[in-house]
């Protein structure tokens, strides 16, 4: 009775997953099932459903996002306190009166929570060693991964949270960040995939249990489900219902153990039908007739005739000879000549009747009357006896209950009306129900993602202070460089100083050769310039120096053959004046005591000073 319109192309998609994934969602409720659709078509970015049809068929792998998506996994522990406690009370004790071997079936269990309430709620009533020995609970869904979860049943803290402190320290153990049901209560329960629109029920069960599945599927498949619950359940078997959940359906299949409580018993509803018409007993003539008598039955305010047993009418009072038209001179004709409008067949019937089973005959809602006048009239066929029980006659009475059958039929429509209220209303407190535990869905996945975001975020504040710690330590070190930089400079200004100050021409050079210091003494002596000289080859320089007499010398030197040597050369100095220089070349100690450059100290003297 919902406002579901149809759309051809989501039509299709279903009938399209139903052949090729054998997956029958034709059966669901559609506003919900289309909201679930669109939320995949709008995570793969596909405008329609055509669209999304060629998205599933290219990518096998969104089935299954598909899938997840539809089966709303909402559960939990003793969900409905309420009624968990009423079950406790009232059924549990009930069925473990009833059976032997106990067999209850939750369908649409989800993870597990639902099947693992009952297993603590019936080893609380009997003991887990007793129940396991006793009892079995299959719990089944269509959905694998939740199956999956079910058997492990390893729940978070949250999850567990709603479970009586006693109850969750008697049968958990801790595992992990959660906790875990123990092996002899998890042995009682039995997962497997079962899927409620298509596959035989479970038989023989004592105790059915679905909540907030049925919400899900249009009242069609609902009846079929239940038809199936309906086979599943002993004599006497009990069903369990989500909270917005009730059978609406007129049938005799279940009747309401505790409506509010959602929890119903197999076997035919109360009979609603109207009591029977109490008959009085037949009337038995015992002396002759009175004025009085007379007077009554003339103006009784029904019709009445008085038949004798050859069948003539003997007398009709004023109402009846006004309902069939009569004049007091048919009287004495037989009944059968007279004209009694539409009623005569009937009334012939239920005078034969009552002669025959000597005991007034009722028939109800007889249309009686002339031409299109017609009315509805209760009849009843009383024999008259003797005392001696002979039959001799009967009375029939003709009571007008038109206004009522008027009445009563405006009552069957309000009543319909009523019905088909009650199921709109039924199917909104459902659709509610399962928008509900859509946005509960939701704001899980919401939640999911929140944590994420928080580990996340936590992992970059971690970073963060890494990063900080990092920072700190370099600036640690960039004091410590600076330092040394500002020693450094004073050992550099010092040691320039000290070659500055020297008279002699002091020339540093690496294992290389190249120079790496040219005194102020150099410059003097050579006429060439600091930055002319820095880097290059000293072997290169073009000075009154003939450096290749120094070859030898100083690779002696820098090989490390000899610490030191001393040789003197012929040369001009800047001037172009002859002078005879005296080298002094010493070799320059690295850390490892070998020579990692030479320096070379060179003095004048004029060429003919000799
Ligand atoms: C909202 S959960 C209810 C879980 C649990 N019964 C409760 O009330 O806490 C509905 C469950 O029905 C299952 N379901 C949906 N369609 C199904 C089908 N055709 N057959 C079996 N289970 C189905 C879903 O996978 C989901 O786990």
């Amino acid at each position: 009775m919902s406002s579901e319109t149809i759309d051809p192309t989501f039509e299709e998609l279903l009938q399209e997953i139903k052949s090729v994934r054998a997956f029958d969602f034709t059966g669901y409720k559609r506003p919900s099932l289309r909201r679930r659709f669109e939320k995949r078509l709008q995570a793969v970015g596909a405008a329609s459903f055509d669209e999304y049809a060629s998205y599933l068929e290219a990518n096998p792998d969104e089935f299954h996002e598909l899938f997840n998506t539809i089966l709303i996994n909402v559960t939990g522990f003793f969900r409905d306190p309420q009624s968990w406690e009423f079950l406790a009370a009232e059924v549990i004790p009930r069925v473990i009166d009833q059976a032997d071997g106990i067999r209850i079936w939750t369908p649409g269990c989800a993870s597990g929570e639902e099947a693992y309430t009952i297993a603590m709620l019936f080893a609380e009533a009997l003991g887990a060693d007793r129940f396991a020995e006793r009892g079995k609970i299959y719990a089944t869904d269509l959905d694998e991964d939740a199956l999956r979860q079910g058997r492990h049943a390893v729940y978070s803290e949250k999850s567990v949270s709603a479970i009586d402190p006693v109850l969750l320290e008697r049968y958990f153990t801790r595992n992990g960040d959660g906790y875990q049901l123990r092996v002899e209560l998890r042995r009682t329960v039995v997962f497997g995939r079962h899927d409620l629109v298509r596959d035989p029920p479970i038989s023989r069960v004592d105790l059915l249990v679905c909540r907030n599945a049925l919400m899900y599927f249009n009242a069609e498949t609902q009846r079929r489900i239940l038809n199936n619950f309906h086979f599943a359940l002993r004599p006497h078997g009990f069903l369990f219902l989500g909270k917005s959940e009730v059978i609406t359906t007129r049938t005799n299949q279940f009747a309401a153990f505790d409506l509010r409580r959602r929890v119903f018993v197999k076997g035919p509803a109360a009979d609603g039908a109207i009591p029977a018409v109490r008959v009085r007993p037949a009337a038995v003539i015992e002396g002759p007739d009175l004025g009085v008598e007379h007077a009554a039955f003339e103006t009784s305010p029904t019709a009445q005739l008085i038949v004798d047993r050859a069948g003539t009418l003997v007398q009709a009072n004023v109402h009846a000879r006004r309902l069939f038209g009569l004049a007091l001179v048919d009287h004495g004709r037989p009944l059968v000549e007279l004209d009694l409008a539409n009623g005569s067949i009937e009334i012939a019937a239920r005078l034969d009747e009552a002669y025959r089973d000597r005991r007034p005959v009722t028939a109800r809602r007889v249309e009686i009357g002339q031409n299109d006048d017609n009315g509805a009239f209760d009849l009843q066929a009383v024999p008259l006896l003797t005392t001696a029980g002979e039959a001799i006659g009967a009375l029939i009475t003709l009571t007008d209950v038109s206004r009522y059958t008027a009445l009563e039929s405006s009552l069957e429509t309000a009543r319909r009306e009523v019905e088909n209220a009650y199921e709109e209303l039924k199917s909104t407190v459902e659709e509610l129900e399962s928008t509900n535990e859509e946005l509960q869905s939701t704001n899980e996945e919401l939640e999911t993602t929140n944590e994420e975001l928080q580990s996340t975020n936590e992992e970059l504040e971690t970073m963060n202070e890494e990063l900080q710690s990092t920072n700190e330590e370099l600036e640690t070190m960039n004091d410590e460089l600076a330092r040394r930089t500002d020693d450094l400079n004073d050992a550099n200004a010092f040691l320039e100083s000290v070659l500055g100050s020297m008279s002699s021409a002091v020339v540093v050079v690496d294992a290389e050769q190249r120079i790496l210091a040219w005194n102020r003494g150099a410059v003097t002596l050579w006429g060439v310039m600091v930055d002319e000289t820095i880097g290059q080859h000293l072997l290169n320089l073009e000075i009154g120096l003939p450096l290749g007499e120094l070859r030898a010398p100083l690779r002696d030197v820098l090989q490390g053959k000899t610490p030191s040597t001393q040789l003197e050369v012929d040369a001009r100095n800047r001037r172009g004046t002859a002078i005879v220089c005296r080298v002094t070349i010493t070799a320059l100690d690295g850390p490892d005591g070998q020579p990692r450059g030479a320096i070379l100290l060179m003095d004048e003297r004029l060429a003919d000073a000799d």
